[in-house]
């Protein structure tokens, strides 16, 4: 297949490239490929041809998005819709990588986000995501938007590379929010769902792809820690403790109804952390 991907110099665009290297690939990233420029989109999309595109690029950076709303409405919401458009003019399927931060967070613990959940954004980078879904169903209505959360991938920037670097320095116990609950995901097992998608052209709408069982952050980093060997101590707080420009939902974890439908399992979280720790940190266990 020729498969598009943007923001391909991501860290999940990364993994994509690495899964998909069987395929034809193009990366559309800055500063070849700006997903704001609909006309070179356009044509770079034109040139290439591609049988689908893996819409990754995106304004990630949550606590930034609340200060610069405008450029995260931008990004997130025109920049996918041109994402969406340009496939339309080339007729390419659109894979568009999405968040649990669409959701409000508020569901009791052990619940989880169903795909027909109504979204309801906290942040300015929920609700300017959730503009992009919108706009990606509206221009492209047989896409798939895929709600991703907690992610990690090679090269980070990630939650795991910064309990790697903190565990490893000498100091007072960590203290890691333990009233936050969701999914920790391998960017390598989103890869896996994109693939496990190419294979099924019917597919459409919101599909959630994130690592099976939910945890807290102060769990993750306590597995982190186990897996890499780290002896600083942890001790949980709560958000209250860690306030961030930004607040964080309570409860994001998400429900994988439509993969478990089609027969598709992502892999428990432990399991996949544990296969990247080994990959990412060169260790043995
Ligand atoms: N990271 C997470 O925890 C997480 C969780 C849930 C969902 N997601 C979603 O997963 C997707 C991938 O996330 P990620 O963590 O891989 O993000 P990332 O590492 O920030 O990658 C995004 C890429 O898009 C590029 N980009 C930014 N503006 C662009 C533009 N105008 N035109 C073309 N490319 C542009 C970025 O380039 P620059 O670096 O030069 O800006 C970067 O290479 C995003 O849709 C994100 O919302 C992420």
């Amino acid at each position: 297949m020729r498969i598009a991907i943007t923001g391909g110099k991501g860290m999940l665009g990364r993994t994509l490239r690495r899964r998909l290297a069987g395929h034809e690939l193009m990366v559309a990233d800055l500063p070849e490929v700006d997903i704001l420029d609909l006309k070179g989109l356009t044509a770079a999309f034109n040139e290439f041809s591609p049988d689908v595109v893996v819409h990754c690029a995106a304004m990630t950076k949550v606590d930034d998005c609340e200060t610069k709303d405008e450029l995260a409405f931008r990004l997130n919401g025109t920049g996918s819709a041109n994402v969406a458009y340009a496939c339309s003019k080339c007729g390419s399927r659109l894979i568009a990588i999405s968040t649990d931060y669409v959701f409000s967070g508020d569901l009791e613990d052990g619940k989880e986000w169903r795909e027909t959940d109504a979204p309801s954004p906290r942040t300015i980078y929920g609700a300017s995501k959730l503009a992009g879904e919108k706009a990606v169903h509206e221009i492209l209505p047989s896409a798939v938007v895929m709600r991703t959360a907690w992610l990690y991938g090679a090269g980070g920037p990630s939650f795991v590379h910064t309990m790697a670097k903190l565990g490893a320095q000498e100091g007072e116990p960590l203290k890691v929010v333990d009233d936050q609950r969701g999914n920790p995901t391998s960017a390598d097992a989103v890869a896996g769902a994109v693939e496990f998608l190419l294979g099924h052209p019917e597919v459409g709408g919101v599909v959630h792809a994130t690592c099976e069982g939910v945890c807290t952050w102060c769990d993750f980093a306590k597995e982190i820690f186990r897996l890499l060997g780290l002896k600083r101590a942890i001790v949980p707080c709560t958000t209250v403790e860690f306030p961030r420009p930004a607040p964080r939902p309570a409860n994001s974890a998400l429900a994988k109804t439509v993969l478990a439908k089609l027969g598709f399992a992502m892999p428990r979280w432990q399991d996949a952390l544990a296969d990247f720790a080994r990959r990412e940190f060169r260790i043995e266990f």
